[in-house]
């Protein structure tokens, strides 16, 4: 079989989070910032994994079997059937190794197990920032390992994509455990989609591809920490905090509405004046920080209202680009946000996946 490459882009959440956590409404979009498998075989029945972003250069010996993956009763506990000597204590390297033998033990036929194979995956898109990398990467191994077992093809159907979304759950949970799924449905299907918990994301038709700064505070947050804080300001003030999470929910109702809005102009006018408005409710839960706020006052100065994207507490902020925006005005807040020591990544958000 002849090289070839497996993509699937990061996620971010639009409107929505934290609120989704008490069974509300949130919006997700893909980003343009990808991750790329690079799939080579081989002749001496090696399975190699490199991931030059993450320093990970690596030969697994044996993959577990297929019969042995099935009996696993949580595909985290794939780590049981690996050599503990070969796998990093901890950190992304771990997960993607893990993940890796999880999908490609239960997916690849015997031919190319006899063979081998080399999987590189360069990924564009920040990891550990909230913007699904690791469903970016399990997406794209997924797609790949399925094709070699003949089980999707380059034609991509509604069923095969199906198929490869169910794939890729299952390694989002051998890296998070219980993920809600959000962040590999983005990766898969590509565009908007809505969500609630317990229930399969929709996906919102007829979406306009959005452009948007995606700012990297580089302030590290715990999601976990975050999420107990609401719960405990929510203890405090119970009727106070469900009405915000009740109009953070309406706002994501509402856009996930008008993203079938024919027209750019008025989905873009509705989206500056939500985002906006999301923003300032996250704040009163608290999840704010100092340097979302000023990448905030930064942006906002070049007309681009923006967000934090996420759980908060530092992490990502999210930027709506004028569609008329000039390509020297993004330049600009790129540089003023740099200067802060933030990263900036000019994308797209609702391309596809
Ligand atoms: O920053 P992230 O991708 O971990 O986003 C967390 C989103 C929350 O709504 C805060 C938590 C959740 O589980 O939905």
């Amino acid at each position: 079989w002849p090289p070839f490459v497996a993509s699937a882009p990061g996620k971010a959440i639009l409107f929505g989070e934290h609120a989704v956590v008490y069974g509300k409404a949130a919006v997700a979009g893909s980003l343009s910032m990808r991750a790329y498998a690079l799939v080579t075989p081989r002749t001496d029945g090696l399975m190699r994994l490199c991931l030059p972003d993450i320093d990970i250069d690596t030969t697994l010996g044996a993959l577990p079997s297929a019969a042995a993956i099935a009996s696993l009763a949580h595909p985290g506990d794939v780590a049981t059937l690996l050599s503990a000597a070969l796998l990093p204590q901890e950190g992304p390297g771990r997960t993607a190794m893990l993940t890796f033998a999880y999908l490609a033990g239960a997916l690849l036929p015997a031919s190319v197990r006899q063979s081998g194979l080399t999987l590189c995956v360069r990924s564009l898109v920040p990891v550990g920032a909230g913007l699904g990398s690791s469903a970016a990467f399990s997406v794209s191994l997924a797609a790949a390992l399925l094709r070699l077992g003949g089980r999707v093809s380059a034609a991509d159907s509604a069923e095969e994509r199906q198929l490869v979304d169910q794939w890729a759950f299952r390694g989002e949970q051998v890296a998070h455990g219980t993920p809600s799924g959000i962040d590999n449905a983005v990766a898969t299907h590509g565009g908007f989609l809505a969500y609630t918990r317990g229930s399969s994301p929709r996906q919102l038709g007829a979406a306009h591809p959005t452009r948007v700064v995606i700012c990297d505070t580089r302030v590290p947050k715990s999601t976990r920490a975050l999420v107990a804080g609401v719960r405990a300001l929510r203890d405090q003030h119970p009727a106070a905090i469900d009405s915000i999470m009740d109009a953070i929910g309406a706002l994501a109702e509402d856009a996930a509405q008008r993203f079938a809005d024919p027209s750019a102009e008025r989905l873009e006018d509705h989206l500056r004046g939500a985002v906006a408005l999301n923003h300032a409710l996250l704040a009163a839960l608290g999840v704010s920080h100092p340097a979302l706020e000023r990448m905030r006052v930064i942006s906002a100065a070049h007309k681009m209202p923006a967000k934090l994207t996420g759980a908060g507490g530092g992490g990502c902020a999210l930027a709506l680009v004028p569609q008329a925006g000039a390509a020297s005005e993004v330049a600009a807040v790129c540089a003023e946000l740099a200067a802060e020591g933030f990263a900036c990544y000019p994308t797209v958000v609702g391309g596809a996946g």
